[in-house]
């Protein structure tokens, strides 16, 4: 089999989530790593038999061995990173947020359209064990979808680093709810009318956003940092009758409940949302698109809205307003 040779940019407790599934793709080899700090890089690259290691990030991408880039750096890293990258001509697997602004993030897709590279960004719930079968269970199930509502308990209720400085990654928006207002956009296929957000976007803080995708329907997203655990609920309530998913992040079990409009109810489900499985498919669906020429399935156009939306919150949480995204001209 044909297969796309990757450099990893950063190395951190991250990429320990991810390896596990990068490592068994069986479209992609991993044949460089690279972190600041060279030490990192060299004991990761020999703990997990990558060839190759550097504490330079432009000696990685100008790398003749190197076809595509994963971005595993701080998010306020991820627009210069990528831009170098597709500079050199590689493809990019992108962290999420794609970028800190929606210009930036457009900025990113256009030199990739250009130059024809994929540019996929890592919102990998839409490719996730426990997530990804289900629009085709609210279709099938349910069908057609009436109202999502999505509910994330974030613990412990504190950042350190990067990411207690919003500037730095974007505020619980830009760094984690971006994952939420991804999945409402995914599973109502299509791009929400405005958003109202209510409460803080600071770490600790609760924030409550309404997406209202017109003709009634809309998506609730509830982050609470004042309860137990790191878990991830969504509910979505069909004409036929709905169907219930919850997971422990990132490898916890998964459970579900259908309720149809006969009175069945079904329960019983396991799925690890952020275990090997999701990150396997994530790098190979990423190389399936470039080996293949086919759109990747979380696009650049998806990480562009994505900002968009985080940042439409954002910008709800400043006027106390609902956002308007229905006249935004798509850069699609
Ligand atoms: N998709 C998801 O669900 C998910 C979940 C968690 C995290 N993430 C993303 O993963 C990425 C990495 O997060 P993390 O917490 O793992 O980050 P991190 O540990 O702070 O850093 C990751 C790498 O970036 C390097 N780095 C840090 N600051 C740098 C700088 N100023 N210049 C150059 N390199 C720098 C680090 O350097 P050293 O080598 O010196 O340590 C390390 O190699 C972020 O984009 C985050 O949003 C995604």
């Amino acid at each position: 089999m044909q297969k796309v040779r990757v450099g990893l940019l950063g190395v951190s407790w991250w990429t320990e989530v991810v390896w596990p599934g990068f490592s068994i793709a069986e479209n992609a080899e991993i044949t460089w790593v690279a972190a600041r700090n060279g030490e990192k890089a060299r004991d990761f690259a020999e703990k997990n038999g990558i060839g190759r290691w550097t504490d330079n990030y432009l000696e990685l991408m100008g790398a003749p061995d190197v076809d595509a880039v994963f971005v595993g750096v701080p998010n306020y890293l991820h627009e210069e990173m990528a831009l170098a990258a597709l500079a050199k001509g590689k493809h990019v697997l992108q962290e999420k947020p794609m970028a800190l602004t929606v210009e930036k993030a457009i900025a990113q897709k256009r030199i990739a359209d250009h130059r024809g590279l994929v540019l996929m960004v890592d919102q990998e719930l839409r490719l996730a064990d426990g997530v990804r079968d289900l629009p085709d269970m609210i279709e099938s199930r349910i069908g057609p979808l009436r109202k999502v509502v999505i509910g994330l308990t974030l613990a412990p209720s504190h950042w350190e680093g990067w990411r207690a400085d919003p500037k730095l990654c974007g505020g619980t928006l830009f760094e984690m709810v971006i994952h939420e207002l991804d999945l409402a956009r995914w599973l109502w296929k299509r791009d929400p009318l405005k958003i109202l957000a209510m409460g803080d976007d600071v770490p600790g803080k609760d924030l409550t956003i309404l997406l209202d995708f017109g003709h009634g329907d809309s998506a609730l997203i509830d982050v609470c940092w004042r309860s137990i655990g790191f878990r991830i609920r969504a509910e979505c309530y069909g004409e036929r009758g709905y169907i219930l998913r919850e997971a422990e992040l990132p490898f916890g079990a998964g459970k579900q409940t259908i309720v149809t409009a006969d009175g069945r109810e079904e329960s019983g489900f396991e799925a690890s949302v952020q275990g090997q499985a999701t990150f396997k498919r994530v790098l190979e669906t990423f190389c399936e698109s470039i080996l293949s020429g086919c759109a990747a399935p979380i696009s650049s156009d998806d990480g562009v809205w994505a900002v968009r939306m985080a940042q439409a919150a954002r910008e709800s949480l400043r006027t106390g307003h609902a956002a308007d995204l229905s006249g935004v001209i798509k850069p699609i």
